[in-house]
Parts: C-alpha cells; sequence; structure tokens
C-alpha cells in the first residue's frame, strides 16, 4: 500500500520542505545559518480560522511575511488521499461526530488505544459533509466553521504519493519532538531521551522542532527560568532547531506581560541565540518581531508622537499608582506617567486609580470592610471610600492590590507581585517624576463637586498649590497636564493656571457636534477618547472607523486613546490577539496623538519599530486592514453581521456643566497662589495625510478571498504518528 510505504518510510518525521525562500540576507541573526528564522504557520492563520482550513492558509498572505511557510499535519483518507488535518481525532477539530454518529472506532495510536473518529475511515466524498471548526477557542466557541479543504489535493494529484511529492522540491527533514516524557514510538525511547543525543538526530535529520518550553522553560506558577542549552546544542549538533506552540490567545508567561511579540522576541533576539523558525497559529506577529522589531535602537527616548500615556504606571505588570508601577513606567519608556487624585479624610492628595478603596486595595480585608456603604453620587454599589480613611489608616493597615481585569478568563497578572509597592501621595508623585525622562505628567481629577460640597475641600486649589510646591510651575522640562470628565474642573484651571488641559469623553460617542467642539476649546487642547469611539466594536469585530479623532483633530485638539491593554480578550478579532497591531491602528489608521496604556512597554518598542513610515513599501503585517473588513469576511459565510447599537453624538449639552461649587465653608487650606508661569504652545498636527495613506493601500486588502496562495511554500507534514494509518 503506497501510503503505508510512505510512512514507514517516514515514521514520526516531519518532512516536505518545498522551495525555500531564501530572500533574507544573512545578517546579525544567530540561527544556525545567520539567516532571519523562518515563519511556519500551523495549519495557516489558525488562529483566526479553523486550523488547515483554506481560508487559513489563505489567509497567512495577508498579514505575515511573503516567504511564511504553511504547515500541514496530513492525514490520509481511506480512499488514500491526503488531507490537512490538526489532530489525529476528527471529533477534536471537525463536526464528524455529528455528522457520522456512528462512526466512532479504535486505533492504536503509538501503542494507545485511541477511540473517536478517524479520517482512515472515510473517503473523500464522505468528508466533503465535514466541517472543520476552530478546535481553540478561548472566547466564542466555534464561531467560524468552514468545510473541510483538501489543499493538498489540489497541489498533487492523488495518484502522486507523498514521497515524490516531497522529493519534487527542495526536502528537509525536520524532527519534531513532544513532550519529554512521552515515547518516541520508532525508537522506543523517551523524547527526552532522544534530546540527549542530537548527534544521532543530525544522521537522519537536519533540523528539530521542539515546544517552545523546551528552550524557555517556565516554573509551576507561570514565570520563566532561565533558558536552556537546547539551542545551542542543536546548532553544534548542525541542526537547525523549530520552537512550536505559538500562540497569542493563550496564556503567556507572566514574564511577557500578556505580549505575545515579546514572547517571539525573546527566542530570535535575545542577544545570545535565535531558534532558526517558530510554528506559530498566528504568524502576523513572528512577522512583526522578524521584520521590524528585531534589533532596535532602545537608546531612542525621543518624545515625540505618538505620546504614550500611562495608566496608573505600568499597571499591567505591578499595583496601579504605586512607586513600582510608576518607576516601570519610566523604565519602560512611557513619555508621560499620570496621578489620578483622590482625597483622603485627613485632606491628603493620594493617587488612587479609583476613589473606591475597594478597587485597588486589600481594603476588604482590613477592619474598614465595615464601612461599606454606598454613596449615590459616586457610585450606586456600595464602596468603602479613600475620604473615609486617614493617609495613615490606609498605609499602616491596607496593601494595594494589581489590577485583574480579566479574572473571569483566568488571566491574572503577575501574581507574585499581586500586592506590592507603596501607595503615593501626589506628593510622594511629583518628588518622584520631578527628575525623570518624561515629557510631562497627567493629574486626572474626579468628583471634585462632590469634594467641595460635601467635604469642604477645593481640589483644583490643592492640586495647583502641590504642582507649585513641588516646582512644577518654576520648570519648562516637563509640560503638566490636568484631565477631568467634568468641563468644570477644566474651566477653573483655565482661569487660574496655563497648564495643558485633556478633556475625558467617558461615553462612546460616533462624533463630536460643532456646538460641542466649541465648548471644549474653550478650556481644553485635548481630548481622551474611548477606543470603542474609535473603532466601535461588535461581537469582538471592528464595525467601522468613525470620523471623532479626525473631526477633534480638525478643530485643533490632540486626542488620546483609552485604554490599552496587552490582553487579547480586550481586543477586537482584527487585531489578531497581538496589542502592537491594536497599537498600530489606532497610530497609523486613526491617526491618534495619544495612547493611554496599562503597558507602556508594548508602546515604547512600536515607536522603536523598523518600518515606520514606509508608505507604500510598508508590509503587509504592519498595515492595518480596514475595519469592518474582517467582520464582513467572517460573517457573509455564516450568518448575518451583528447589528450595532447606534452611538450618540457628543453635544454641547454632554459638554457643559455648572461651575465647580465652593468648597463647603471648612477652607483653611486656600492656596495663596496660582501662579503657573510657564507657557505652552500647544500645536496639533492634524494627521489626515497618513490617514489618506493607509485608507488608499487598504483598498487592494479588502477582498481578500479570491486570490491564490502564494507559491513560495514549505510543507511539514506529520505522518501523523498513527500507528494504524501505517499498516
Ligand atoms: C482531543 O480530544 C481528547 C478527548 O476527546 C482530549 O483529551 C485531547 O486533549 C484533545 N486534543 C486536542 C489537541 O485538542
Ligand atoms: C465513498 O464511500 C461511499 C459510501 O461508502 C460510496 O458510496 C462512494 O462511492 C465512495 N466514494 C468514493 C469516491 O470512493
Ligand atoms: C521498549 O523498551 C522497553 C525497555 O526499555 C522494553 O521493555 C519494550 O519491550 C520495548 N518495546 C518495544 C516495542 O520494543
Ligand atoms: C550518539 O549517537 C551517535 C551517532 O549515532 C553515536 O555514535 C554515539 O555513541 C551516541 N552517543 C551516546 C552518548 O549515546
Ligand atoms: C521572570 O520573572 C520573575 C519574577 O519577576 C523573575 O524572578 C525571573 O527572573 C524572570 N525570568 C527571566 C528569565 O527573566
Ligand atoms: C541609537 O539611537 C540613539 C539616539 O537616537 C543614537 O544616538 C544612536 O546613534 C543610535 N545607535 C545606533 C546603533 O543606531
Ligand atoms: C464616608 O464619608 C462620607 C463623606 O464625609 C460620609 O457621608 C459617610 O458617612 C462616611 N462613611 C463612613 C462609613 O464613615
Ligand atoms: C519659583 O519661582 C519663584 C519666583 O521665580 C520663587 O519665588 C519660588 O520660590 C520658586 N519655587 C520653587 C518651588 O522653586
Ligand atoms: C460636574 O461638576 C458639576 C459642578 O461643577 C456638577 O454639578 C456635575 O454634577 C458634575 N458632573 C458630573 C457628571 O459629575
Ligand atoms: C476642616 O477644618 C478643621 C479645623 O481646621 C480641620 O481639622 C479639618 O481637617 C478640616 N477638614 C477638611 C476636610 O479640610
Amino acid at each position: 500500500m503506497r501510503a503505508g510505504h510512505v510512512c514507514s518510510v517516514l515514521a514520526s518525521l516531519v518532512l516536505l520542505w518545498l522551495g525555500i525562500a531564501s530572500a533574507q540576507e544573512a545578517s546579525s541573526w544567530k540561527s544556525l545559518s545567520g539567516k532571519a528564522p523562518a515563519i511556519v504557520a500551523k495549519g495557516g492563520f489558525s488562529g483566526l480560522f479553523p486550523d488547515s482550513s483554506e481560508d487559513a492558509y489563505r489567509f497567512v498572505q495577508y498579514a505575515s511575511l511573503p516567504d511564511t511557510i504553511l504547515y500541514c499535519d496530513v492525514r490520509l483518507t481511506k480512499d488514500e488521499l491526503g488531507i490537512c488535518l490538526p489532530d489525529i481525532k476528527m471529533d477534536n477539530c471537525t463536526n464528524i461526530a455529528y455528522i457520522y454518529a456512528q462512526g466512532q472506532k479504535s486505533y492504536l495510536v503509538n501503542g494507545v488505544p485511541t477511540s473517536g473518529w478517524f479520517s482512515v475511515d472515510y473517503n473523500i466524498t464522505e468528508l466533503g459533509q465535514v466541517t472543520l471548526v476552530r478546535s481553540i477557542s478561548s472566547r466564542t466557541p466555534s464561531l467560524i466553521q468552514i468545510p473541510i479543504q483538501y489543499l493538498l489535493l489540489k497541489t498533487c494529484s492523488p495518484n502522486s504519493n507523498l514521497l515524490e511529492f516531497g522529493l519534487m522540491f527542495r526536502t528537509k527533514l525536520v524532527f519534531r519532538f513532544l513532550d519529554e516524557s512521552t515515547l518516541e514510538p520508532s525508537m522506543n525511547k523517551t523524547y527526552g531521551s532522544v534530546l540527549k543525543n542530537l548527534t544521532f538526530v543530525k544522521t537522519f535529520a537536519s533540523g528539530i522542532l521542539v515546544p517552545k518550553s523546551y528552550i524557555w522553560p517556565t516554573s509551576s506558577d507561570n514565570y520563566l527560568q532561565p533558558y536552556t542549552s537546547v539551542v545551542d546544542d542543536a546548532h553544534k549538533a548542525g541542526l537547525e532547531i523549530y520552537a512550536a506552540d505559538f500562540a497569542n490567545d493563550f496564556m503567556l508567561s507572566y514574564n511577557h506581560s500578556y505580549d505575545p511579540l515579546a514572547e517571539y522576541l525573546s527566542f530570535i533576539d535575545n542577544g545570545v541565540f535565535s531558534v532558526d523558525g517558530v510554528l506559530s497559529d498566528f504568524p502576523v506577529t513572528p512577522s512583526e518581531a522578524i521584520g521590524c522589531f528585531a534589533n532596535l535602537n532602545k537608546s531612542n527616548t525621543d518624545h515625540g508622537k505618538p505620546l504614550i500615556i500611562s495608566h496608573n504606571g505600568a499597571s499591567g505588570d505591578y499595583p496601579g499608582c504605586t512607586d513600582l508601577s510608576y518607576q516601570k513606567a519610566v523604565d519602560d519608556g512611557a513619555d508621560v506617567i499620570d496621578c489620578p487624585v483622590q482625597l483622603t479624610k485627613d485632606g491628603v492628595l493620594v493617587c488612587m486609580s479609583s476613589v473606591n478603596l475597594m478597587d485597588d486595595t486589600t481594603v476588604a480585608r482590613s477592619q474598614f470592610a465595615s464601612q461599606t456603604a454606598v454613596i449615590k453620587d459616586i457610585q450606586s454599589v456600595p464602596g468603602v471610600f479613600t475620604f473615609n480613611l486617614t493617609w495613615d489608616d490606609i498605609v499602616k493597615n491596607l496593601r494595594p492590590k494589581i489590577s485583574t481585569p480579566f479574572t473571569t478568563y483566568r488571566l491574572d497578572r503577575n501574581p507574585r507581585y499581586r500586592n506590592a509597592g507603596n501607595f503615593m501621595r501626589l506628593s510622594d508623585f511629583l518628588d518622584f517624576t520631578k527628575d525623570k525622562d518624561l515629557s510631562g505628567i497627567v493629574i486626572s481629577i474626579e468628583h471634585a463637586a462632590f469634594v467641595a460640597e460635601e467635604l469642604g475641600f477645593d481640589m483644583v486649589e490643592t492640586v495647583i498649590k502641590a504642582l507649585g510646591d513641588a516646582g512644577y510651575n518654576n520648570q519648562t522640562a516637563q509640560k503638566v497636564m490636568i484631565q477631568s470628565t467634568n468641563s468644570s474642573v477644566l474651566e477653573k484651571f483655565k482661569q487660574q493656571t496655563k497648564y495643558d488641559l485633556v478633556y475625558m469623553i467617558n461615553e462612546e460617542v460616533r462624533d463630536a457636534a460643532p456646538s460641542s467642539l466649541t465648548d471644549i476649546k474653550k478650556f481644553a487642547s485635548a481630548v481622551s477618547v474611548d477606543t470603542g469611539s474609535v473603532f466601535p466594536e461588535s461581537h469582538h469585530f471592528t464595525m467601522y472607523k468613525t470620523n471623532l479623532v479626525q473631526t477633534l483633530q480638525n478643530a485643533g485638539l490632540s486626542v488620546y486613546v483609552y485604554t490599552l491593554m496587552n490582553e487579547f480578550v480586550s481586543q477586537a478579532y482584527d487585531f489578531f490577539s497581538d496589542a502592537t497591531v491594536q497599537i498600530n491602528w489606532y497610530v497609523t489608521a486613526a491617526g491618534v496623538d495619544g495612547l493611554i496604556t496599562e503597558f507602556p512597554a508594548t508602546a515604547r518598542r512600536y515607536k522603536l519599530n523598523n518600518c515606520m513610515n514606509m508608505g507604500n513599501s510598508t508590509p503587509v503585517f504592519m498595515d492595518p486592514a480596514r475595519a469592518g473588513d474582517l467582520m464582513q469576511t467572517i460573517m457573509t459565510k455564516t450568518a448575518q453581521p451583528p447589528a450595532l447599537a447606534p452611538m450618540p453624538l457628543l453635544t454641547d449639552s454632554d459638554v457643559a456643566e455648572p461651575p465647580l461649587p465652593p468648597a463647603r465653608s471648612n477652607s483653611s487650606t486656600s492656596p495663596t497662589h496660582s501662579g503657573a508661569t510657564r507657557m505652552h504652545a500647544h500645536t496639533t498636527h492634524i494627521l489626515v495625510l497618513v490617514i489618506l495613506a493607509c485608507d488608499a493601500s487598504h483598498v487592494r486588502r479588502s477582498n481578500w478571498t479570491p486570490h491564490q496562495s502564494s507559491t513560495n511554500q514549505i510543507f511539514f507534514t506529520t505522518c501523523s504518528r498513527l500507528g494504524s494509518e501505517c499498516i
């Protein structure tokens, strides 16, 4: 039997290396050949489309380096045709169990009795009824269903056998390692012991494919351990080494801060070694790593656009508004760091992301937990508020608590540092920022009216005084930005200071009416807008791009977008679970002037990348698609696009507020001078040209489906480790 022959020859090898592209020049890469690492798209762009579907394979060319290799796990059908399927058990990756409900069989797979649905039991006609589904889906289960495709059949005629197919091209044999404790059936040794003699592996293969944990192991609590010598060992044995198991929508080691690009870079650009290739579900991200983000000049710390503005410091890595998160934000290259001020019972201004201590401290476990109450002017749910505790109460009894916006997905942040760091008063914050390389600071003020009326405190005066005391009125190195969602606060600052005033729109709006612009311009030079006001989303797909950014910029206002986070669940599918793609959309497609982020390191690295301002030669994976395209592509195959609730227009009545009430009596603290002497000529650059250029370039990409897949491919195929298939 022809198929059996192929399998016995190839055993558990991964093979078939077609037309290797070697466009990259040998360079500083620390790979075996000195060439850039290869990208192998596992089952195509399987992070988005069902693994091994034609759509997954075709999509690769729209979001990956041109010489990306396509990976196919070949399985044989009853009529001895090869098809690509990610799992030997078809019930794991298709709906076959529903189509052929009686079709379950048992086979010895690598000596292990396994029951399920197997392709060898069905001919190609029968499999035509079966649909591939996304087997990995952390968010919406089985969102996308696509019929099984026969990519190989289209490429090679059914009469040519696999080996001939391989020999038509330059062929490389790559030996695939599974888990170290698993038994490799043809050698009857564990993969771990095979790994000990790579000289032996070199006698029959030119490369190895290993789980990424072989190279960067993680501890049981998911922190990275020092890298192993595997890459070095392989290279010394003359073997190429490929790392497997990369996906963006999985839990990464905490050391990578949910930033998949950072993970790839640790395999290819760590100063010590580079693997020779990566096997990925999301080829867009290794493409960025190899094409634009390796070997960056990290000493460049210019504070140009887009401005990187922290949100509670580097609150993705450490508890927000602590010394640790602020230090990290500075180290990570934020241009501006922020202090959201809250007031304590004894009149101390503290940096705290929320006025409710339940959100970002351990108050729930303290003696103050009993003070939980509802304050309707602040929020409708019970809380323990900063103004009910003194500064002493807080520092002596509470610990900071790291923000965990995605606990329902079990995507916790840096658990080893869950309660680390120290609280900061505004004065501590200003002491800290004064001598740092920052272009500015943001102070956010909310609930000023409540504080004045109920607590008798004038937050505006107090902040002005604190800034004056810290010398911020006598310097020009850092600009002071005051942000509020309440125009009355900004109006009052406008009367008394020359600070840059930032109006935060705290609802999603599709555009701003001219009357609202006139109002905003009276007191603000910049506006912070929600991500959803730029690219509205439905069911995690972007639907379109609003005009809001352009409207505001045309009115002479800078636009900052909030809040960017690395966790893939915070992002639309259009961004491929990659925070860098998201940033790129907001910067190049929307043209925002600043990014408000909990992960400044990701934004800083974006600013350093080598593929900015490339115009028409911008690589395809750095060229944002048009908002709404992905949703339309996918939904037209299955269902009607989801409807989007109409978004409101920002009007002057949203912006206008009554003036801040005076602080109730008790204003013994009234500061004397409000002499902000610094002037800021605030210029706003309008990015119309950039936006137009991007829109024009999208035209060629908007209808991606009908294209042929590129010819420059390599198919790895495993002979599926199915003993029974090889008989
Ligand atoms: C396939 O399904 C089995 C159970 O049916 C499960 O144990 C296994 O982990 C699945 N494999 C994959 C790759 O999803
Ligand atoms: C596939 O199997 C079905 C049912 O056993 C049979 O009717 C059909 O002729 C087969 N098709 C091919 C192409 O072998
Ligand atoms: C595999 O090796 C073990 C001992 O290492 C031996 O007991 C077993 O019989 C071997 N199995 C086969 C199929 O050769
Ligand atoms: C490793 O493999 C080579 C080549 O097969 C063999 O000569 C050598 O003895 C092996 N070394 C060990 C330690 O088993
Ligand atoms: C990963 O993070 C932990 C905790 O911060 C640290 O101890 C460890 O050294 C880091 N691992 C690497 C490889 O940098
Ligand atoms: C890196 O950037 C800095 C600051 O822009 C510049 O002075 C330096 O020459 C650059 N280094 C290299 C190697 O390009
Ligand atoms: C918290 O402070 C507010 C404002 O002073 C006050 O009305 C409320 O009673 C206080 N709550 C507790 C539990 O002390
Ligand atoms: C700021 O400058 C003014 C006069 O120029 C001076 O009186 C004041 O002491 C300075 N304040 C600080 C904090 O340096
Ligand atoms: C804004 O401040 C004014 C007082 O200046 C207050 O009356 C109003 O309720 C505040 N608006 C919001 C939305 O908190
Ligand atoms: C009000 O004034 C009293 C007496 O001066 C002072 O002890 C108290 O801290 C003040 N309260 C506020 C909120 O300023």
